[in-house]
This record gives C-alpha cells, sequence and structure tokens, in this order.
C-alpha cells in the first residue's frame, strides 16, 4: 500500500525495457483490484494489462481500456520513474 495525502492506494508497475508504468490497482470497471489470485496483472502474453475480474484489457503504455466492459476508459495513472537503477514512485 502507499500513501497520497490521506489515500492509501495499491498499485503496481509494468517495465518495458527502459521504460516503466505505474497504475493504481483499481479498475475503473466496477473498482476490484485488477490482479488475478496469483497476483499477475498481465495477458499470458505480457503485451496487455488484464483484469481478472471481468476481463478488460488495457494497454501497457497508456492505460486504456480497448476491450471488455469499460472499453475506452483509463486506468489511473501512478507516477514512477526509474532512478538510478530503481523504481521510486514520484
Ligand atoms: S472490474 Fe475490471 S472488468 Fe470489471
Amino acid at each position: 500500500m502507499f500513501r497520497e495525502g490521506e489515500r492509501l492506494f495499491a498499485g503496481f508497475v509494468v517495465r518495458r525495457g527502459e521504460a516503466v508504468f505505474g497504475y493504481v490497482d483499481v479498475c475503473p470497471h466496477a473498482g476490484s483490484p485488477l490482479a488475478n489470485p496469483v497476483g499477475r496483472f498481465l495477458t499470458r502474453e505480457g503485451d496487455l494489462i488484464l483484469c481478472a475480474a471481468h476481463g478488460a484489457l488495457f494497454r501497457i503504455e497508456d492505460g486504456v481500456a480497448t476491450s471488455g466492459p469499460c472499453a475506452g476508459d483509463r486506468l489511473e495513472a501512478w507516477d514512477v520513474v526509474v532512478r538510478d537503477g530503481v523504481v521510486v514512485t514520484a
């Protein structure tokens, strides 16, 4: 869990080469956490973020849902950067 002001949230980071993409772990469809029971956030192919609740798929690079019940909606971004090889939150 992370804190932003008074708000606590869970977040996750996807790394693609040198780029990292952080999101709050809440699906815009029904507010469920995205990960499946073993903590996996990505499709089997690793090319999209998958919501385990109802199957929405999101692009890694911008969090936009490409299919599923919230197609067109977007994951809430969480600002993260790589500093000296370590992922840190802004
Ligand atoms: S809660 Fe994610 S698709 Fe329904």
